[in-house]
């Protein structure tokens, strides 16, 4: 069964489908040409070895034909390859090959590959097409729609990007059939916070597959449902308005990622997941929030419950917390000098909130306890 998302952004500036198609990479051509039409001439994969070693072949057999060659660049595998030195060799890359502006980039792979491809098409010839074809459970609800890409740099994580809508992204979920476990958690992670922010009905939904995924129709339905939630945040706010502080913005998909880009960091990019530590983030905000009383103790113990039972998260018992600390007020969510928490009033119900109406000593506690359970 297909199963289409549309999503509008910037108010007429660019419209895109997101197909969710089961065996949908193998008819990856007609999806490229009913969005490019005549164009591309070239086509340009950008993926990584493990995952182009798993679906590259049938991608490139399915796109290559004589008006329309195919070229292929990998990068590493992991999060360190979102990369200042990586964009440079992608983007030589593109160049040696001559890409030209009515040729397109496909990212296929997780979210890294979808950021660095993507962010190395926006700044490419000031801008070629783009589609994502994401391969992971993360990116295909979340990184892969609505055309945040980027890289980190040695100040923080995706601090150099760009707004780059996509011109289309494919979703195969028969691809997740090879992905390891913890992927899936890091997924789910991401889909619990996306329940978090949209309410009950997408809440219970993503509650009700923990622990029993199953790539069937019923969890094509529930990649459109997420798919669609985010979709609708971000047509609305399609480049974050920092001045935006309501319930609807875009900030509020940045729930627990203070916390976890936090983490990320303090570890080096090594130790854990993004998903992982997005898991972590989402605890940290329903303390803090707990703490502040704007959060019912029942939804606390609901929301830590959904939260453990998505997978094994790992341990945070020694990291350093004084380092944690001082790694959060350098995100890039400052605005006017202090940092934006999204924060909750309950389920459906999240709330932006600066720091300087927190302060320091309630941060510190909570950093304290969460980092101790
Ligand atoms: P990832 O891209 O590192 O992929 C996870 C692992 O799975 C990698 O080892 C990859 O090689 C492997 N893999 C991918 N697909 C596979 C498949 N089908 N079978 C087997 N192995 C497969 O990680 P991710 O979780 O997909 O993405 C995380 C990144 O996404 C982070 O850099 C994060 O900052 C970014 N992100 C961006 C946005 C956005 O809006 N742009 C949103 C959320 C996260
Ligand atoms: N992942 C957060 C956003 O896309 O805005």
């Amino acid at each position: 069964m297909r199963r289409s998302v549309q999503i509008q952004t910037a108010r007429g500036l660019s419209k895109y489908e997101i197909l969710i198609s089961n065996g949908g990479l193998l008819r990856a051509r007609e999806f490229v040409s009913d969005i490019l039409g005549d164009h591309p001439k070239k086509i340009a994969i950008i993926s990584n070895k493990k995952v182009f070693s798993i679906y590259g072949e049938d991608l490139v057999q399915e796109l290559t034909s004589s008006q329309c060659p195919v070229v292929v660049y990998l990068i590493g595998d992991g999060e360190r390859f979102k990369s200042f030195s990586v964009l440079e060799t992608t983007v030589d890359f593109l160049a040696e090959n001559k890409i030209s502006r009515t040729d397109c980039v496909i990212a296929l792979g997780g979210g890294v590959v979808g950021d660095l491809a993507g962010f190395a098409a926006s700044v490419y010839l000031r801008g070629i097409s783009f589609i994502q074809i994401p391969t992971t459970l993360l990116a295909m609800i979340d990184s892969s729609v609505g055309g945040k890409t980027g890289i980190n740099s040695g100040h923080g994580k995706n601090l150099i990007g760009a707004f780059y809508q996509p011109r289309g992204v494919l979703i195969d979920a028969s691809t997740l059939a090879t992905l390891p476990d913890r992927e899936i958690t890091c997924g789910l992670c991401e889909a619990v916070k996306h329940g978090i922010l949209s309410g009950y009905r997408l809440f219970n939904k993503t509650k009700s597959l923990i622990g029993d995924v199953k790539f069937d129709n019923e969890f094509d339905a529930f990649l459109a449902a997420q798919i669609k939630f985010k979709a609708k945040i971000v047509s609305g706010d399609p480049n974050e308005d920092p001045s935006r502080s309501d319930q609807r913005s875009r900030k509020i998909l940045n729930f627990g990622h203070t916390f976890a880009h936090a983490l990320e960091k303090v570890t080096d990019y090594k130790y854990l997941k993004h998903g992982e530590a997005v898991g972590h983030g989402i605890v940290f905000a329903v303390e803090l929030s707990k703490k502040l009383g704007i959060l019912d103790e029942s939804v606390v113990n609901l929301l830590r419950g959904v939260v453990h039972r998505i997978g094994p998260l790992p341990s945070l018992e020694k990291l350093d917390r004084q380092q944690v600390f001082e790694s959060l007020k350098r995100d890039k969510k400052v605005i006017d000098g202090t940092l934006q928490w999204v924060l909750l009033n309950g389920i459906g119900k999240p709330v932006i909130f600066p720091h300087s109406k927190l302060g320091d000593a309630l941060v510190k506690e909570t950093i304290h306890e969460v980092i101790s359970q």
